[in-house]
């Protein structure tokens, strides 16, 4: 198995690592196939996602995977935020070997749910079809 340089860059120092105490918005997830678990915090102002940091319990890919994502969406509208995809990020990486793609699924499932949470907290309307949980399942039971 293979990584690319950026993976492995990202993943010695990963970005936007930790928690935002006054977060706007949390998302939680977890990967059904391996069982890592993913925390996201986001700071919003008019739209703007200003911070955002994450906490893993996820392997190498998850961990660089979700330091690409999340310096992807730092300082972007939340609406360019929801349209990034794993296959953005991944190509960001200059790639995943095959079997990892399924771990690059977790920071993109993390960004919507903190989203998600930021507009039920804030009474934002919005369209459920954004936030389909086709691939991996919100956890918003805190296990232990
Ligand atoms: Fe679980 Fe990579 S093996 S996220």
């Amino acid at each position: 198995m293979e990584y690319s340089e950026k993976v492995m860059e990202h993943f010695a120092h990963p970005h936007n690592v930790g928690k935002i105490e006054d977060a706007d918005g949390i998302g939680e997830v977890g990967n059904a196939k391996c069982g890592d678990i993913m925390k996201m915090y986001i700071k919003v102002n008019a739209g703007i996602i200003t911070d955002v940091k994450f906490n893993t319990y996820g392997c190498a890919s998850a961990i660089a995977t979700s330091s690409m994502a999340t310096d992807m969406i730092k300082g972007k509208p939340i609406t360019e935020a929801l349209r990034l995809t794993n296959q953005a990020v991944v190509e960001a990486l200059d790639g995943l070997p095959a079997v990892k793609i399924h771990c690059s699924v977790l920071a993109e499932e993390a960004i919507k749910a903190a989203v998600k949470d930021y507009y039920d907290k804030n009474g934002i309307a919005y369209d459920p079809a954004l936030f389909k949980e086709d691939c991996c399942h919100y956890d918003h039971h805190h296990a232990e």
